[in-house]
């Protein structure tokens, strides 16, 4: 596997912030594009790349994933697509963009076999179903991790810490969402909780042949 390196393009669908793509600017020089339809994000994302030597290697798009396609002869080397579509929305628009023997990274909740046989989350891919999809796209996955109950539990607890001192601040500043924001801390909560259950987050890392 060639290493990450001032040559890798890197294309993050629904980059946010641009939180994963700097990271990869900053510690391995990779060439990164961040395309995501939220302006606030897209602004945060080039604020936070602003630096010199960093600014040079930072592209951010707005612009809704669902109608863009990289300019015609553009191929990246790796394309993510991090806590937005399922793995069998996000491979096809992913390889799309990448080169053969070039990768793709993508999240996805999985569910847990024991608990293959509750009815209610029939519809969700076990971790063998996304490796079979995948295979069946003709790819290789070359990593992949599900997270044991332990370790999704400490990464929700730090995001809903997060999220509830944000929606505290925000909520003092624009009372009127208060409820709003109590809601969306509560589902939030209640995902985490089925997260550390019989579904865990999963990140997938695969290879296009
Ligand atoms: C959970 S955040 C993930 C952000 C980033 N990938 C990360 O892991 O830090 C989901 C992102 O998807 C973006 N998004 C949702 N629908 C989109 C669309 N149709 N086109 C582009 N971005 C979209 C949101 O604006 C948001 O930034």
């Amino acid at each position: 596997m060639k290493p990450l390196g001032p040559s890798t393009r890197v294309l993050d669908l629904a980059c946010g912030k641009g939180a994963i793509g700097i990271a990869l600017a900053q510690a391995f020089g990779c060439q990164v594009t961040g395309v995501d339809a939220c302006d606030i994000f897209v602004e945060a994302a080039a604020e936070r790349s602003a630096a010199p030597g960093l600014k040079e290697l930072c592209t951010w798009i707005l612009a809704d994933i669902r109608g863009w396609s990289p300019p015609a002869g553009q191929r990246f080397d790796v394309a993510m697509m991090v806590g937005l579509d399922s793995v069998s929305d996000a491979a096809p628009v992913l390889r799309r963009a990448i080169a053969r023997g070039g990768f793709y990274v993508m999240d996805d909740a999985v569910r847990m076999l024991r608990h293959g046989l509750a009815p209610r989350y029939a519809e969700v891919p076990t971790a063998r179903d996304i490796l079979a999809f995948i295979e069946g796209l003709g790819d290789e996955v070359v990593g992949h991790r599900v997270l044991d109950a332990r370790q999704a539990r400490r990464i929700h607890q730090l995001t809903l810490e997060r999220l509830t001192r944000a929606s505290r601040l925000i909520a003092r500043e624009r009372p009127g969402l208060k409820e709003e924001l109590t809601q969306f801390v509560k589902r939030h909560k209640e995902a985490s909780r089925l997260l550390e259950g019989p579904l865990r987050p999963s990140w997938w890392i695969v290879r296009k042949h």
